[in-house]
């Protein structure tokens, strides 16, 4: 999607954002006609009108406010969605907004919802001409949007539309080596450092949880490390971004019952996905902030050396580890990751992770279910960031109770907790290899949609990651 804003007056279809029927009367290319029968379509509590002139399409959106201000400008991206799909339905290829309305940020919000609803996975596809959205570009009327707003609108597009593409791409594309080749390329196109460290390497540093879950596979592991570290920088020490990069989850020697449950189990990188495109936005915005990124990458499968329910592993922490079920590999090769993390000092670690089902269960797609031991503040700023995203954050408990369900006699833990709990056993599993603040953010109930939802198309849906970006853009600021 281009994004512009027009200095003069220009273009044939335009949107114009109101908030009562008497802005109408600021609408120049509307007759008196029009205006009347806009005006009846708002008493008739119409939110959106479609005025068609021939060769010129007129749309006006009536914002009304909600409770709080989050949660109107989530229906101005909801509306924004709907208005992508007027446009594809018309076929036309741009828009202009215009905002009368009070509230500034739903030109930037209705835009938003439009250019991640438009978005298409069409690689496969042999009819994708015939089936691409005609939307290309989304002009502003200059009052509508500053220009550095107009720049984060347009890197948090792209961002988001790289983190579906990888969630997107099967297995027999993105193995862990592909996607450590896409991360490199996300790297070049940005400008920050990526280093892949191979099969060999992750043997030499003994990362046990990643080689254990990658023991089915015939594909070797790839663990990536990302770095950005612009010259002004804000925070002391690093900020450490983990994702969870399982290209593949069949669930091991423990194999999920299929076809249900294995069915969108490409999308078990989408940790992988979010902190890998949040650093390609990072450094796009040139966020003031040295931020590293660390994905472990691997499928998990039934082969005939995998790893076994009973075995105990030794992991790159030197902590020992009865594995008790296959399926409970996210927190393995996530474990090594953080353990490696402590090398940095950092200031703050965040982890995400289509970690448990348990998760899934617990909140459905409505929000991410999120655990640390970061310091209250730092939970308040995510929770706000979560809040004007509406990628709304629900924290649990780690509870020292919980951390005994992981207790075996045979190792020094177990990697599954039970019957109860499961997000927050997982989360305390995690907390083990953590000697810093951090905060986990399990995504497995919004991070893969089965139906459109909005402006989140089928499949991979970048979730969380405006909620991490809008965090590191207010990082350091009170
Ligand atoms: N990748 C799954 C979690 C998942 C489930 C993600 C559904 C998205 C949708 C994870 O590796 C897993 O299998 N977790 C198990 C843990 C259990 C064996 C303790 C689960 O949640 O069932
Ligand atoms: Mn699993
Ligand atoms: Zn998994």
């Amino acid at each position: 999607m281009e994004f512009k804003i027009l200095q003069k007056p220009a273009g044939n279809n335009h949107l114009y954002i109101i908030d009562n029927e008497k802005a109408l009367t600021q609408i120049p290319a509307l007759s008196a006609e029009e205006k009347k029968y806009a005006a009846t379509a708002i008493a008739a509590e119409q939110t959106q009108i479609t005025i068609n002139q021939y060769g010129k399409l007129i749309f006006l959106q009536l914002v009304k406010n909600k409770k709080t201000e989050y949660q109107t400008l989530e229906t101005c991206r909801k509306a924004g969605a709907d208005w992508a799909a007027v446009c594809n339905k018309q076929k036309l290829q741009d828009i202009v907004i215009h905002n009368l309305s009070a509230l500034h940020a739903a030109a930037y919000t209705i835009a938003e919802g439009m250019a991640l609803a438009n978005y298409q996975f069409l690689k496969y596809r042999s009819d994708a001409r015939k089936i691409t959205n005609s939307l290309k570009s989304i002009a502003f009327e200059k009052q509508a949007i500053t220009l550095k707003e107009l720049n984060q609108l347009s890197i948090t597009a792209e961002a988001i539309y790289h983190a579906r593409t990888l969630v997107n791409e099967p297995l027999n594309y993105l193995t862990a080596t592909q996607l450590a080749k896409e991360i490199t390329n996300l790297g070049k196109a940005a400008g920050f450092k990526v280093t892949v460290l191979n099969k060999a390497q992750i043997e030499k540093e003994k990362m046990g949880g990643i080689l254990a879950v990658n023991r089915g596979s015939i594909l070797p592991p790839t663990f990536t490390v990302m770095e950005y570290k612009p010259k002004k920088i804000i925070n002391k020490k690093p900020i450490v971004l983990v994702g969870k990069g399982i290209v593949y989850d069949t669930g091991g020697l423990s194999l999920k019952p299929t076809p249900a449950s294995m069915d969108r189990m490409k999308s078990d990188m989408s940790g992988a996905a979010l902190v890998s495109s949040a650093m390609y936005a990072i450094a796009k915005m040139q966020l003031p902030l040295h931020v590293i990124a660390l994905v472990p990458a691997t499928e998990n499968r039934p082969g005939e050396n995998a790893y076994t329910p009973g075995d105990v592993i030794t992991m790159y922490s030197g902590t020992t580890v009865e594995v008790l079920n296959t399926d409970a590999e996210g927190r393995l090769v996530l474990a090594d990751a953080l353990h490696w993390a402590k090398r940095y000092k950092p200031e703050l670690v965040v982890d995400f992770a289509t970690l448990t089902g348990a998760a899934a269960a617990a909140i459905g797609e409505y929000g991410i279910v999120c655990m640390g031991t970061a310091e209250d503040a730092a939970k308040q700023q995510f929770r706000d960031s979560g809040n004007r995203q509406y990628e709304r954050l629900a924290e649990f408990p780690l509870w020292d109770e919980y951390g005994d369900l992981l207790k075996t006699d045979i190792a020094d833990l177990k990697n599954i907790g039970g019957p109860i709990g499961g997000a927050i056993t997982a989360g305390k599993f995690l907390e083990h290899f953590t000697d810093y603040p951090w905060m986990h953010f399990d995504i497995a109930g919004v991070s893969f949609a089965t139906a459109k939802r909005g402006y989140n198309t089928v499949g991979g849906t970048g979730y969380g990651l405006r909620m991490l970006l809008d965090f590191l853009a207010h990082y350091g600021k009170a």
